[in-house]
């Protein structure tokens, strides 16, 4: 403990018991390794795992942006996550562990199971026609089909895009429509904290203008009316029993470059970015980065509560606990429904040994008191996580005092839907500052630099960028290669653009600020300025709107709306509230804006460009800063 005088500011140090546990002792010693022969860290991981072939190359940059990592080999994801466990003592282990919202239902399903109900998903999409390259929409909340679904379209080959259940008819639809989808992957109805969210009748309303669908397959869930098209919808439930769906099916043999899944994201500008990943580089980051971060113990019950919608779901809830052969946890509901104490009881009941949650749930439960959690037996914890904005201090320190008990060291892992997999993170025996990820992972290396893409003095602010190319990342936009090339690697060239804007400490600590684009960060989820605008502008009452981001106490960031009126249209409460609703509806709840002011006229470049930064710097109350390239 030497070091505790040399750094600055606050810092945690691991308790002896963590360091005597954990996989990485000497965290220093194996950055240093892997920085020094970056292909050598990790074709020594890929090799942990098992591949139908082996690579001839594990990193290809001849094309570079356009990277491939392990070209040749012959693998499957599904291969690693399931198949291979059979073989072992894995067989009779848990992989999944589920419950309902309502907590009267439980399910578990061994790795056998789980190859038993993934097989036989996989049996009927085939069925249906859909092959190796084929697309397949999944709009599902958290039950265990939806990890099915997932691994099923794997294992044959075809590429998922799974859309957070949460999203509109018109979300939806733009996404069924880009990605060209034959298939639609659905459930009648989703609890949401005692409700019902009708998610067939949505899809319904999506496929009115999606020729691309041919068929869709619904699970039953709720068990209420549901209207069934009888040449397009198929009740899961009825075809599971047919002789069909229950033979063994073969996990398809990829290239270890064949894409994996797509998934869309917000960007700066106009429709969400279809991200795609691959079965090898994405498999061996999302396995290694779990392995090491959560330093995963054979014994272990881990617990990411994103949804599987999110890129966050996907990585950590499916595949890396799958690939490393662990217990993942899935509870159907949120976290304060009915009462705050929910995940506590979750936490208790099944004796969770790692939580990973986001910073907005922390802030949330924050406000219920200390005496919820404290009613359970919290005392499995190991290690706990944070994701998806900056956490502040004082959530950390809770988080870690009331839930960890000052035992759970904090993952605070930076990463976003285009890495893959955490980017900027501890592992367990490294001193934690709160807010801070600390230092890139194992292999990478970060930068701050300024406009001009010079690395900027250690304290300022700048650009965050990486610097070397990493297995899970994303390969390319599907279907916008360019868009790829100009969003991520033109503005440094040679460097990825993350979007993000930050600091570096003296001690070589990065300390994320918030995203420099057009994108608002709202608990965590991601939202182009643009998409809000031209869902307020779809309503026939406004002509113009800007829509900017400012502190929020749980969701970090809020939306507030501008809107400048038709002729016609006076601004009232009711229209304000009317226009909110329409973002919801058009969008998603998520979406909503906090309120909607009504102005005469926006502030904008003599080009047109809406200044978002002058109407924040207004809504604050803060100096405009420059100003000069605005309009009269
Ligand atoms: C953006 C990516 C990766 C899963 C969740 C979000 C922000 C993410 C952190 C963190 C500070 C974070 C960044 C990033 N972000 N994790 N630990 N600390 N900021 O994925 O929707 O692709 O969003 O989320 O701004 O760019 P995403």
């Amino acid at each position: 403990m030497a070091k505790k005088k040399e750094m600055e500011g606050e810092v945690f140090y691991p308790s002896e018991q963590v360091v005597e546990q954990a996989r990485v002792k000497d965290w220093e010693a194996m950055a240093e390794k892997a920085d020094k022969d970056l292909e050598g860290f990790w074709s020594a991981e890929a090799s942990e795992l098992e591949w139908y072939k082996k690579w001839d190359k594990v990193l290809d940059d001849s094309k570079k942006p356009f990277f491939k990592w392990f070209t040749g080999a012959k693998v499957n994801i599904v291969h690693n996550a399931i198949d291979r466990h059979l073989k072992t003592y894995r067989k009779n282990k848990l992989a999944l562990i589920w419950e309902s919202e309502d907590g009267k239902e439980h399910l578990t399903y061994s790795y056998f199971a789980m190859n038993r109900e993934v097989s036989r998903m996989a049996n009927i999409i085939k069925a249906m026609g859909v092959r190796k390259g084929d697309r397949v929409t999944i709009y599902m909340g958290r039950i265990p089909e939806i990890v099915f679904a997932m691994l099923a379209c794997a294992k044959i080959g075809a590429v998922h895009s799974v859309v957070f259940g949460g999203f509109s008819a018109e979300a939806l639809h733009g996404r069924i429509e880009d990605s060209q989808s034959k298939l639609v992957i659905t459930q009648d109805g989703n609890y949401v904290n005692g409700k019902i969210v009708d998610l067939k009748r949505t899809v319904d309303e999506a496929l009115k203008r999606c020729p691309s669908v041919e068929n869709v397959l619904v699970v039953r869930r709720t068990g209420q009316d549901t209207p069934m098209d009888p040449l397009r919808d198929h009740w899961y439930h009825e075809l599971a029993k047919l002789p069909v769906a229950n033979g063994k099916c073969p996990t398809e043999e990829m290239d270890a470059e064949d894409p994996l899944y797509i998934l869309y994201t917000s960007g700066s500008t106009g429709k969400p970015k279809a991200i795609l990943h691959v079965h090898g580089g994405y498999m061996v980051g999302t396995y290694t980065t779990l392995k090491y971060v959560f330093d995963l113990k054979d014994e272990d019950r881990f617990w990411c509560a994103a949804d599987p919608g999110w890129v966050t779901g996907h990585s950590y809830i499916v595949y890396g606990p799958l690939l490393n052969g662990a217990t993942s946890f899935m509870f159907e509901g949120g976290p304060a429904y009915p009462y705050p104490n929910r995940w506590w009881q979750c936490v208790e009941r099944y004796g969770i040994n790692i939580l990973y949650t986001a910073p907005t749930a922390i802030r949330g439960l924050m406000r219920f008191g200390e005496a919820w959690p404290n009613k359970h037996d919290l005392s499995s914890l190991r290690l706990l996580g944070s994701v998806g904005e900056p956490i502040n201090p004082e959530a950390w320190k809770w988080y870690h005092r009331v839930i960890g008990k000052e035992q759970c060291p904090i993952m605070d892992t930076w990463w976003q839907t285009e890495t893959g997999m955490f980017m900027i993170t501890p592992t367990p025996t490294v001193p934690l500052k709160p807010g801070s990820g600390t230092r890139p992972f194992f292999g990478q290396q970060a930068e701050i630099v300024d406009e001009a893409g010079n690395p900027v003095k250690d304290g300022d602010e700048g650009y965050l960028v990486l610097k070397r190319p990493w297995p899970s990342m994303l390969r390319t936009i599907y279907g916008d290669p360019d868009r790829y090339v100009n969003q991520y690697w033109s503005k440094f060239p040679g460097k990825y653009l993350a979007g993000d804007s930050a600091r570096r400490d003296a001690d070589g600590y990065y300390w994320i600020i918030g995203r420099v684009d057009d994108v608002i960060n709202v608990s965590g989820h991601r939202l182009g300025t643009a998409e809000i605008e031209s869902a307020l502008v779809s309503h026939p009452a406004v002509a113009e709107a800007a829509a900017i981001g400012l502190p929020h106490e749980v969701k970090g960031t809020g939306i507030h709306a501008f809107c400048l009126l038709r002729a016609g249209f006076a601004p009232s409460e009711s229209l304000a509230e009317e226009l909110r609703q329409h973002v919801a509806k058009v969008i998603s709840p998520i979406a909503r804006p906090e309120d909607v002011k009504f102005v005469d006229k926006l502030p904008k470049t003599r080009s047109g460009k809406i200044m978002r930064r002058v109407l924040k710097a207004r809504a604050q109350g803060l100096p405009e800063g420059d100003v000069s390239t605005l309009e009269e």
